[in-house]
């Protein structure tokens, strides 16, 4: 018996959707089936917008080999084992989670749709499902925060070049009751994205992402006017300050002895900075190749995982993203070795589609799905989630 069972979340998202479409005639407004959401999510924006959102580094071989990796891992479920009461919650970093994924950081986000981080926020606050902040956010951390109450809050730190400004947005942060610093250490510089450069599209040109900066008192020393005097002085400002490719495992243990909140590495892909990052006093570790924004030709993030897991040995948490479409998805990572997803660019197009409402929309569908999959998988609790219920293609009879 599971002491705590969740809600019935998929039962009652099945007959929910599917009452309103069969007997009030009301068909889910956002597509159910990822590839048609990307589409209508593509369909609704600009082309810059899209392609930022859509595109990835070089030839996006690391965006379809993300999915790729999927695909080689098959569930093998285990029947008649009572799964009528589920338990989808984990603890992380000293909090419950009621679900076992949050949302990614993705910057940016009024260029999807003007409700931006406030709506995606929004959309969490109502179903209890934590989110990630982006340094690169329209709205700012203390907005953020404000919106989205007691629901778990991580804050994703770009270091910037110049100290003052990250100093600043980890104090920012703890002061705002973020649960957990997040520092991204996959974009030493912005990856090669081809689709923006043919475009000529940046979101921060577009008028996005800077409500941390142009709100940050240090950002504002560097600058001879404020923002709202001379704006394009200070998106050049940005540009010169937002990135640090001289960052180094000594300045990661600096930020580990810096705040009192935990510290989660993101980016990981190797055991060895796996192992490196424990050494450096870090809280938790993000498998991620950045959805394959950074490095045409990358290892999928999902086939990073088992050999980071097999190093961590549960001395942190981990969690991973790149590549979670749909509920099989959450559960093939969580039994890689994850002990939380997040998910990226399903919540953005379900912005971009629907704002608040269809990012609500969305992390229902991916809640629901992962809580009738995980059912159908024959498991009871995320927690008992391991490898022995997938196979690798490789190990199948004839390879097939
Ligand atoms: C991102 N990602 C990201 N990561 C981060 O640490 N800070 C950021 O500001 C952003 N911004 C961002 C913008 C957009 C448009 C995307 C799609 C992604 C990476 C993000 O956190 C996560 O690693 C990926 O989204 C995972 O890939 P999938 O599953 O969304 O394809
Ligand atoms: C990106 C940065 C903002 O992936 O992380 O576009």
């Amino acid at each position: 018996m599971v002491e705590d069972p969740s809600e019935p979340y998929g039962q009652d998202r099945q007959r929910d959707v599917i009452a309103s479409g069969m007997l009030a005639d009301d068909p889910p407004d956002l597509p159910v089936r990822y590839e048609e959401l990307e589409a209508r999510a593509v369909e609704a924006m600009e082309s810059g917008p899209a392609n930022y959102l859509a595109g990835g580094a070089g030839g996006e071989t690391t965006m379809s080999t993300n999915r790729e990796a999927f695909r080689e891992w098959r569930i093998v479920p285990r029947l008649l084992r009572d799964v009528s009461e589920r338990d989808l919650s984990v603890d992380l970093l000293g909090r419950e989670f009621d679900v076992p994924f949050m949302v990614a950081p993705i910057g940016n986000q009024t260029i999807f749709h003007e409700a931006g981080e406030l709506g995606t926020a929004g959309a969490c606050a109502d179903l209890n499902v934590p989110m990630c902040l982006s340094s690169v956010s329209s709205h700012t951390i203390e907005e953020v925060a404000d919106t989205l109450g007691d629901t778990p809050k991580w804050f994703q730190l770009y270091w910037s070049s110049e100290r003052a400004i990250m100093e600043s947005f980890v104090g920012r942060a703890e002061d705002a009751g973020f649960d957990a610093i997040v520092v991204t250490v996959d974009v030493p510089i912005l990856g090669w994205r081809e689709r923006d450069l043919q475009g000529g599209y940046s979101p921060s040109l577009d008028g996005a992402g800077l409500g941390n900066y142009f709100s940050d008192p240090a950002f504002r020393e560097g600058l001879d006017e404020p923002p709202e005097e001379n704006e394009s002085a200070a998106i050049y400002h940005w540009l010169d300050v937002f990135g640090n490719p001289a960052l180094d495992w000594d300045d990661v243990e600096d930020l580990v002895g810096m705040t009192d909140l935990p510290v989660v590495v993101k980016g990981l892909l190797h055991p060895d900075d796996a192992e490196e990052a424990i050494s450096r006093g870090v809280d938790a570790i993000a498998v991620s190749n950045h959805g394959g924004r950074q490095l045409d030709g990358e290892i999928a993030a999902l086939e990073a995982l088992p050999g980071i897991a097999d190093q961590v040995m549960g001395r942190v948490p981990i969690t991973f993203d790149s590549g979670i479409r749909r509920g099989p998805d959450i559960v093939k990572a969580l039994a890689l070795g994850a002990d939380a997803a997040m998910v990226g660019r399903p919540f953005a197009c379900g912005l971009a589609v629907g704002g608040e409402a269809g990012v609500r929309e969305v992390l229902s569908n991916v809640r629901g799905d992962l809580d009738v999959s995980l059912s159908n998988t024959g498991t009871a609790s995320v927690s008992d989630l391991d490898e022995s219920v997938l196979v690798h293609r490789s190990e199948l009879a004839g390879g097939r």
